[in-house]
């Protein structure tokens, strides 16, 4: 069962609920350059577009508000019990360009503010570093992440922030779903030059933020010997699409390239045995510094948090229609629900994906994101979201199923408590939250807070700790 410290809270990040983008001074980041719902249009066709393209409206332009109606949904957090809030730090309200020798005042007192409020309610925060908004002067004078400068920059704001906040957070994440960049190079605003091996640059641009994340568990421990700080990763177990062993190796090829690999580079400090055979494979070559192989494995993280919406399958390409998934896509699941964007609604693979990671790392797990994406109406002030309560219900019991097998488990965050931007779409119409924001996809409304149904279920679930999801 859930412990009495066991922390029960939800997500966001910085650049999707926000907004005030240009405010006190804030700089400008990747995110504020991609625009509303025709995102995926551009993202894996032409990312050029988004650095060469005017587009109508910016959703991180104004996201939902938060940098001014903290305290509201601090409030509500409060009334459902909260005892962590998992935000991200923008980092250009802390250095706007990135490069700048001191950092900003107000971005500092910003979440200064945040958090003394969040104390103030008895809610731990739990902080990422970075959440897919590097600043935009680092992306295009440097071209992100693929150039190892940005580690001395990253370096500073850990620094800044470590000193600063040393006596409010104590649970500290580096860089969301890292083991996506390889992929995403949207997020983290990496652009291909002509003729460059994508595989290449990918798997650079992880290994620079690895080395930069070392770097940062390395700071935090010397700056706040009592906190604890963890990677962040996108985990969906992979099934195999069947028990034919070609389908078995595919799946297994699949966990370790997407997901496995960039776990143990940040839990054990090494590229796993079967990376050679990968790089070969990919005509992949990686600039690694010895030192960086030192800093990795003298630093390992402290535990694990992932984010987890689905499970995947995979096996020989052709065998099924595929699906689309968080940061990958899969193979479709004849046993599983999908959600009207279509990933795959698994609860039990949450139990599974817990088993799978302590027994493969044996570190402590936090999950940091889970939730359902829904388009839904406001009627009579309210949402009768009982499919985001079945949603949430099923996978928590499966997560205590988790519990139960042995695996230490530090909490949970649904995403997100209020809805917000959707990262991977621009969206307002796909909500996550228990509570509901007057918003839609062209910015239009009053950003007016509404509770959900499932806001009342939720509340009920903490004070419990976890008996009432039997009831
Ligand atoms: C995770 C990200 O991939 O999934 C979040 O860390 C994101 O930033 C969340 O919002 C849900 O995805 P989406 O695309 O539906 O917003």
């Amino acid at each position: 069962m859930f412990t009495e410290n066991f922390l029960f809270g939800g997500a966001t990040a910085a650049h999707q609920c926000e907004g005030a983008w240009d405010v006190d001074g804030k700089g400008q980041t990747m995110a504020d350059l991609l625009p509303a719902t025709i995102r995926q249009q551009y993202t894996f066709s032409d990312p050029d577009a988004f650095f060469t393209k005017k587009f109508d409206h910016y959703p991180s332009h104004h996201g939902v508000d938060f940098y001014h109606r903290y305290k509201e949904d601090i409030r509500l957090m409060k009334e459902m019990g909260f005892t962590c809030f998992r935000l991200s730090l923008s980092w250009a309200r802390i250095y706007p360009t990135g490069e700048e020798e001191e950092p900003l005042e107000q971005g500092l007192q910003f979440y200064d503010d945040v958090f003394d409020e969040l104390l103030a309610n008895g809610i731990e925060p739990v902080v990422t570093l970075s959440h897919f908004d590097t600043p935009l002067q680092l992306v295009t004078k440097y071209n992100g992440w693929a150039d190892k400068h940005l580690i001395s920059c990253f370096e500073k704001l850990c620094r800044t922030v470590f000193e600063r906040y040393k006596n409010k957070v104590k649970i500290w994440l580096t860089f969301n779903e890292v083991n996506g960049v390889q992929k995403l190079f949207v997020c983290n605003g990496t652009r291909l030059k002509e003729g460059q091996n994508p595989e290449e640059v990918g798997y650079q641009v992880h290994h620079n933020m690895c080395v930069a994340g070392a770097t940062a568990v390395k700071l935090c421990h010397e700056i706040i010997p009592d906190a604890v700080i963890g990677c962040m990763v996108q985990y969906s177990p992979v099934y195999p699409f069947s028990n034919h062993p070609e389908d078995v190796l595919e799946a297994l090829r699949y966990e370790r390239d997407r997901e496995l690999f960039s776990l143990d580079l940040q839990v054990k400090g090494e590229y796993p045995f079967y990376t050679k055979r990968l790089f070969d494979q990919l005509d992949v070559r990686l600039d690694i510094a010895e030192s960086e192989m030192s800093l990795l494995k003298d630093n390992p993280v402290d535990f694990i948090s992932f984010s987890y919406y689905m499970s995947l399958s995979w096996g020989r390409p052709d065998l099924a229609e595929t699906v689309p998934g968080n940061v990958m896509a899969g193979l479709k699941n004849s046993n599983l629900k999908s959600t009207e964007w279509g990933w795959q609604i698994d609860p039990q693979g949450l139990r599974y994906a817990c088993n799978r990671l302590y027994e493969l790392y044996g570190k402590p797990l936090f999950i940091v994101e889970n939730g359902i994406g829904v388009d839904e109406k406001l009627e009579n002030g309210t949402v009768e979201d009982d499919y985001r309560i079945e949603y949430l219900r099923d996978h928590l019991i499966q997560l205590d199923e988790a519990i139960k097998d042995g695996i230490p488990v530090m909490g949970y965050c649904m995403w997100s408590p209020m809805d917000i931007v959707s990262n991977s779409t621009g969206e307002m119409r796909k909500r996550y939250g228990f509570i509901y924001v007057d918003l839609d996809d062209d910015g239009n409304g009053t950003m007016d807070r509404y509770r959900k149904k499932s806001f009342n279920w939720f509340k009920k679930v903490t004070e419990t700790k976890g008996a009432s999801l039997y009831e």
